[in-house]
This record gives C-alpha cells, structure tokens and sequence, in this order.
C-alpha cells in the first residue's frame, strides 16, 4: 500500500495519534498496546523497545519448562499413538524444536475431513495456552471411545496442536521471540507492506506460513492471555481507525466466536465485550497479525482467544482454567465437524439430483 510513500513523520504522527486514542484496559492482551507495539508496523521502529513485565521466578513456579512441555509432548506421542503423531514444524531463532500433536484416527493420512490448529504461546509471556493445550489433547486420547464428544472429534477431524510458537520468549520471559520481535505483528498485512520483506520475517513465523501452506486448515484458533475474549476477524483497518470492520464471512466468524464464549465457563458474562466477543478492528487494530494472513491466505477461519485475564494465573488455576474452556474448545470443534457434514451432505444431495 501507499503506506511507504507517505512520509515518516507523519507515519509517526497517526501512530502516536491512534496510541492516545486507546483505552487502558486494552493495554494488556492481543497486542499489549502500547508504542513499542504499534511501532511494529513502521520499519522505523521494528526493533524498538519493548516493555518487559516484572515476571519473577515465584509466578512461573509450577509451569512446564520448555524442556519439560519437549518431554510432555513426545510422552503423549508414545502413550497415545495409534490415534496421534508428533512432528515439528520447524525451529526457534534459539532452535528449539516447534512441536506439533496431531490427533485424528487416522494421523499422518489425508482425509476428506476438515483440518483445525490450536497454537499455543504465540507471545511468550503468555503461557496459559500451551499448558491447557496439553490437557486438551490428553483428554481427547482419555476420553476417545468413551466420550461421544472425544470420539466424534478423533474419528471426524484431523486436529493439530503447537503448545508453543514462541519457546524462546517463554524462556526469555518476555512477549517478543529471542530477537524481540512481535510474532502476531511479523505477517505479511493487507495494508501495510512493512512485513513484506522475506528476509525479515522470523523463523517461528515462517514456519506457520509454511505449515498453513501444506496443510490447507479449515479453522484455527491461537491462545493469548490477559484478557477474556473471542477475537476474529478483521483485525486491522485500512485508515488505522478503530470501529468495527467486518470481513466478507462476518456472520460465521461471529457464530464461532459465540460458540466459543458460550460454551466457556463466564467469557459471554463480560462486561467489557458483548457477550464475550468482539472483532478485532473495533477492539484496537493491530497489523501484520497472524489471524487476518490466515484467513487471506490460507483461507482458514482463524479466532483469537484471550483465555485468562491474568497472563501468569498460579499453576494451581491451570486446571481450572481448562475446565473453563474446556466446553468451548471442543463445541468448536464439533460445530465445525457439524458444518462440514451439513456441507458434505448438500453436496451429495446435489449430486443426486443432478444424476437423476
Ligand atoms: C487404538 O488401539 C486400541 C487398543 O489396541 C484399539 O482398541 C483401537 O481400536 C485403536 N484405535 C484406532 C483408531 O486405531
Ligand atoms: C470469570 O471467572 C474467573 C475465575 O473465577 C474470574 O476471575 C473472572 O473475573 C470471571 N470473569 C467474568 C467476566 O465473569
Ligand atoms: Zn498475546
């Protein structure tokens, strides 16, 4: 876009405007919006600060570690394996590993059945998602063939799972990955170009072009943390205005979103967001994001989830806190396995009527 045309300064001046413009209250999840964040789509400001939460080593006690989750995620590969498969996507600037899970009846093997991502730690001080991620797939190879709910998903989706994109932040304890870049600000966008140089693009992002690439998802979601909240699509405005701005699938992007609070323990009880929902445009707009590439670009119906208000709850919630969202991850697996039959279904009605 014309963007890189227009002069820095005044770049600087919509951004400082759009800034002020904010409410505190947004400070804390999808982007941490502050300068430094919104800097992110300037190439003046790529590098520049970022705040770094006080996290002491008090309120990490009891988290995986990321050699700890690297443990977990291959102990679940061998204790589950006829209905999953473990592989990696690619590595960190730091090179670890990014480990995927993937569960289905049938791994490895391509279907005619729809394909969902939950990706985990996109910002690496906000671990809630990658530790209730692992209870996620834990209890679908528990409950499968005991529970209709874990059955239907194993035998009707092929479900993949990243716990963490961002084990170096994690490490680092920070939001950024090891060179402190924004991971949900480092997509190509579609309005500003700032992203658009290949060279720039981190490794953990790559990956996830990659991975969307070959695997053509139907639908996704990525956990964030400090706030409670459905977010989908669109995320960013053309002008950078806050209002909403809805994409051409509004209607089923809001129906997922409604699932998700619906079936959470109090997300639809909020009195900050309407029934616990929200599009991203409205609530601020942020660039470069992972959501908003996904759907353009992998034609898949991305949501963001803010799943904990606090970033790091006392481990002891943890299970809590997967209890509260346990419903709303696995209806909204369901309700896409249910669209797609009903899909699938039209379509052999259509067929018959059309051989008849
Ligand atoms: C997995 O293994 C169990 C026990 O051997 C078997 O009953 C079940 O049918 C298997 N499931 C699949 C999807 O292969
Ligand atoms: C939801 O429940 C959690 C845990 O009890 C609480 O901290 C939070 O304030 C509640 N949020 C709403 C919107 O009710
Ligand atoms: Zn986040």
């Amino acid at each position: 876009m014309a963007i890189s045309r227009i002069h820095p300064l005044f770049l600087l001046l919509l951004l400082l405007l759009r800034a002020f413009a904010l409410l505190p209250t947004q400070a804390a999840a999808r982007g941490g919006h502050d300068l430094s964040d919104d800097g992110d789509h300037g190439s003046v400001s790529r590098n520049l600060l970022q705040d770094k939460p006080h996290i002491t080593e008090e309120m990490t006690r009891g988290y995986m570690s990321n050699a700890e989750l690297e443990t977990a995620v291959h102990a679940f590969g061998s204790r589950c394996s006829n209905i999953s498969r473990v592989y990696s996507i690619g590595k960190s600037v730091n090179d670890f590993p990014l480990l995927v899970i993937e569960i289905s009846d049938k791994p490895r093997q391509r279907e005619a059945e729809p394909a969902f991502k939950f990706i985990g730690n996109v910002h690496g001080d906000e671990p809630v998602g990658r530790e209730v991620l692992m209870h996620l797939a834990n209890w679908l190879c528990d409950n499968y063939l005991k529970d209709p709910l874990a059955t239907l998903i194993v035998e009707n989706m092929h479900l993949h799972i990243l716990p963490t994109m961002n084990p170096d932040g994690f490490a680092l304890r920070w939001r950024g990955n090891a060179n402190n870049i924004d991971l949900n600000r480092d997509f190509p966008d579609q309005f500003f170009s700032v992203n658009n140089d290949i060279n720039y693009r981190q490794p953990e992002t790559r990956a996830i072009m990659n991975w969307v690439k070959q695997e053509h998802f139907t639908a996704s979601a990525s956990l964030h943390g400090g706030a409670l909240v459905a977010n989908y699509p669109w995320d960013g405005t053309k002008d950078t205005g806050k209002r909403y701005y809805g994409c051409p699938d509004d209607k089923t992007f809001r129906h997922m979103a409604s699932v998700y609070s619906q079936s959470h323990y109090n997300m639809s009880l909020s009195k900050e967001f309407e029934g616990g929902i929200t599009n991203g445009a409205l609530w601020y707009p942020i660039y470069g994001g992972m959501q908003d590439w996904n759907y353009i670009h992998g034609g898949c119906f991305e949501l963001t989830l803010e799943i904990s208000d606090t970033k790091w709850p006392k481990a002891a919630e943890l299970s809590v806190i997967w209890e509260h969202n346990r419903m709303s991850m696995l209806n909204l697996l369901a309700s896409l396995i249910k669209g797609f039959m009903e899909g699938y279904l039209q379509q052999i009605l259509a067929d018959l009527y059309l051989a008849q």
